[in-house]
């Protein structure tokens, strides 16, 4: 422990970090009922210490009936129960500081749980209903939604009340969303902003964070007419300039979702005085192709360069397939509308290419974002539809595997009941797969070729590439090859085909093994000097 060093202490540490996402529910069981929690969480800070990474990154931690995994909040200042109390969050976030690890809060500001405090009491027919989208119907007797909007989850984004009036919600029914047009939603998301700063939290996720404000005539979707009615309106820079006066008094930096497809439109959330980062959603979701990597890498520089702010590099997260899944199927890109069960997979292949990837995305400038599970290679679980929770499954009427297989409890210790989450007496929340112990913590640590040892020496190693911007290099077809002004290079061959190593001094590090003339097979990336 210790002293923290000027290094942790400094304010751009964002710019370069390697943030670890933590999704508590299934990251690591202290108390054994088979859901994990801070404490669990505690008990494993020298394992991220050990990792290297610099902040963790929590999904929702905040008291929440969990009908969408914690994304619909009933009180923003309260711990859930089943993860522990607020005093302990306190001393997580502080315990984490002390070994060098920043904290990142998950604020979900377009809806609440329909058991917030604000829904119920506007469901009595208070004032609240004024910080919500209460409308009614269309049809001779209110029979039809107000408008023709979907839900994010499937089905219309209106639920009716036995009141006759509808409610919106753009994710589940029990997501009601709010008013962002009300001064008093703003208010109240300025003081959770304030609650989690004053606990000392680095920085806060920002959940759906293009999607707050509607058009206030609540019109229908028509494809293609501009401005949308709900996604990127203008009003929203607003909004995020008084939440940076906020963050600004703490040092504190946002992360935004921001799932934009037009680049110039996404950039603008990252001017001086708004949001600090956005996840690269067009880097998570690009296929294996050396072509489309290199245009989708080209392209995030150039949008972030005008308005000065760092990319993000991400792989996956809680909601998409994981990593080394994707890569070994014959669509190699993310789509949430083609997930479909059974889809074939050879998951050595997709292994191979998600270490390359590893590589490829901890030498770019920018932060990275490490979803847990990430760096022991965990593959997608295809979970037993009598098992899943997630709401988009149900709501896609069983279709969609919905996203419980990227967030089933990790394994720790092979030879523990559950590979060491949980308790001999109590499962997992989600069951586990038979092979979960081979991936386990305790079989990879320290062992030559294992995932983890490959995250752990990358991380340790990236700073050879330096702070500097990136310069691609000549390469054969296939080849993704650059250097930063730390003088490192990456190499990554997408080829299919072996390559020569150009010229170097050493080799820093690769993603496997060379062919036995020494030249890089496909599907493997290297770090030179
Ligand atoms: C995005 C989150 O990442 C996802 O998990 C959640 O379901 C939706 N926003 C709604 O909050």
């Amino acid at each position: 422990m210790g002293q923290p060093t000027p290094a942790r202490n400094d304010p751009d540490w964002w710019r370069s970090a390697v943030i670890y996402q933590v999704y508590v529910r299934s990251f690591a069981d202290g108390d054994g009922d088979g859901t994990g929690d801070l404490a669990g969480v505690r008990t494993k800070l020298p394992y991220l210490a050990g990792l290297g990474v610099d902040a963790l990154w929590f999904n929702p931690w905040y008291l929440s009936p969990m009908k969408d995994g914690g994304y619909d909040v009933a009180d923003y200042r309260a711990i859930d129960p089943a993860f522990g109390t607020l005093a302990e969050a306190e001393k997580l976030i502080a315990e984490a500081r002390e070994t060098g690890i920043r904290t990142i809060v998950d604020i979900v500001p377009n809806h609440v749980s329909d058991q917030h405090p604000w829904f119920r009491a506007a469901l009595a027919g208070g004032p609240e209903r004024e910080l919500f989208h209460f409308r009614p119907g269309r049809g001779a007797h209110g029979e039809l939604p107000p408008n023709d909007w979907t839900s994010e989850f499937g089905g219309p984004a209106w639920t009716r009340l036995p009141d006759g009036d509808w409610y919106l919600h753009l994710f589940a029914p029990e997501q009601p969303d709010l008013n962002w047009a009300h001064p008093v939603v703003r208010q109240e998301h300025e003081d959770i902003l304030r609650f989690w700063f004053e606990r000392g939290v680095a920085g806060v996720r920002i959940d759906s964070a293009a999607l707050l404000v509607k058009d206030p005539r609540l019109p229908d979707f028509v494809a293609g007419r501009d401005p949308h009615p709900y996604v990127d309106r203008d009003e929203l820079h607003d909004i995020y300039r008084g939440w940076r006066a906020v963050a600004d008094e703490y040092d504190g930096v946002f992360v935004g979702e921001v799932w934009l497809p037009d680049t110039e439109r996404f950039a603008r959330y990252l001017r001086p005085d708004e949001l600090h980062t956005a996840f690269n959603f067009s880097f998570m979701t690009c296929p294996w192709d050396a072509g489309r990597l290199r245009a989708s890498i080209d392209d995030t520089l150039a949008e972030h360069a005008p308005v000065g702010a760092p990319a993000t590099w991400v792989l996956c997260n809680h909601d998409v397939t994981r990593t080394v899944t994707r890569y070994g199927r014959a669509d190699t890109g993310f789509d949430f509308a083609t997930k479909t069960f059974g889809t074939p997979t050879d998951l050595a292949l997709g292994t191979r290419r998600a270490r390359a990837a590893a590589l490829l995305s901890l030498a770019l400038p920018g932060s990275v974002y490490l979803y847990q599970g990430e760096e022991l290679g965990l593959p997608e679980v295809e979970v037993d539809p009598e098992h899943i929770q997630d709401p988009m499954h149900a709501r896609s009427g069983g279709v969609d595997p919905g996203r419980d297989g990227c967030r089933v409890p990790l394994p720790w210790a092979a030879d523990e009941p559950y590979a060491g989450f949980g308790s001999r007496d109590t499962a997992p929340w989600l069951p586990q797969p038979d092979d979960w112990p081979s991936y386990a913590v305790d079989r990879q640590q320290d062992v030559p070729g294992s995932m983890l040892t490959l995250y752990r020496e990358a991380i340790r190693l990236r700073p050879a590439f330096g702070d500097g911007p990136l310069t691609w290099l000549p390469a054969p077809d296939g080849v993704l090859a650059f250097t930063r002004e730390g003088g490192a290079r990456c190499l990554v061959n997408l080829s299919g085909t072996p390559v020569d190593l150009p010229e170097h001094t050493r080799v820093l590090l690769t993603s496997g093994p060379r062919a036995a003339d020494g030249r890089l097979p496909g599907d493997t990336a290297v770090w030179l000097v």
